[in-house]
């Protein structure tokens, strides 16, 4: 069932009132017009443009490659398709960090030309300048905690963050502070699932995890991972609804297939 062309659109406050009623938050990535268009008509309340741009759409190994043009077409892209979710997104690597004007011109360049709602920053304590300067013009921030890919070269691996006291006790600060400042929204990724209970219920606002357990007020997947799009990709915290590389790779075949046999096109799809 497609969700209503009219339906009413998801804002920050919306997503406050639906961690109050103990409603579940539904994010996905997006980067592109086709798919933001059916994520939109599935019903899902936010389309985050994920800096995940990098690898997934551009084969990086990493997200720090991409840029802030490049993740301004992406979201004016996704913009252009939607009619209902809140479109949260990322800033990217080298964007905000250490420098507030940086930041502030970085946002405003991706709300006044892409069109989204609101945008995404990782890191705790330490950017939280940059952080204050961006919402001080009006510009709704979402916070990211825990495995920071951005910070990739720093962590060394992606393996599950904050295991240990002093790590989890940095991220519960980081959590209160980024609460205190204003930020509508934080993601939770790849951290015990009892620290992601904790912090969830500690917070008034709504926390979004992506490998942060059950008990986040929302969960957030990258679409292509959940098609089974990606294929060599398993982390634990990945469930597959699909296994679109192999419905592709098959249509695609087909296609091939009827080409060279002279097959397509039939005598009703030529003019
Ligand atoms: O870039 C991204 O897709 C993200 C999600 C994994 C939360 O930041």
């Amino acid at each position: 069932m497609s969700v209503h062309k009219e339906a009413k659109r998801i804002t920050t406050h919306t997503l406050q009132s639906m961690k109050e009623q103990g409603e579940k938050i539904t994010m996905l990535t997006g980067y592109d017009f086709s798919m933001a268009t059916i994520l939109d008509q599935s019903g899902v309340d936010v389309i985050l443009v994920g800096d995940s741009a990098s690898n997934v759409m551009a084969g990086h190994e990493t997200t720090l490659p991409i840029t802030l043009d490049q993740m301004i077409y992406h979201a004016s892209s996704v913009i252009r398709a939607v009619k209902r979710a809140l479109v949260v997104v990322d800033l990217p690597f080298g964007s905000y960090q250490g420098n507030s004007r940086l930041a502030l011109d970085s946002a405003v360049r991706i709300m006044k030309e892409s069109g989204a709602h609101a945008v995404k920053m990782e890191g705790g304590a330490e950017i939280s300048d940059s952080i204050i300067r961006v919402l001080s013009a009006g510009i709704p921030v979402m916070g990211h905690l825990g495995l920071t890919p951005q910070s990739i070269y720093k962590f060394g691996t992606y393996v599950v963050r904050a295991k240990h006291e002093e790590e989890a006790n940095k991220l519960i600060s980081d959590a209160k502070l980024l609460e205190e400042i204003g930020c509508f929204s934080i993601v939770l990724e790849k951290i015990p699932a009892t620290l992601g209970k904790t912090v969830s219920e500690m917070l008034t606002i709504p926390t979004i995890g992506i490998g942060g357990g059950k008990d986040t007020d929302g969960q957030v997947l990258v679409t292509h991972d959940l098609l089974g799009i990606t294929k060599d990709f398993h982390p634990r915290f990945l469930r597959r609804y699909a296994d679109l590389f192999t419905a592709m790779t098959e249509a695609m075949q087909a296609y091939i297939r009827d080409v060279r046999s002279g097959d397509f096109p039939g005598p009703d799809e030529q003019y």
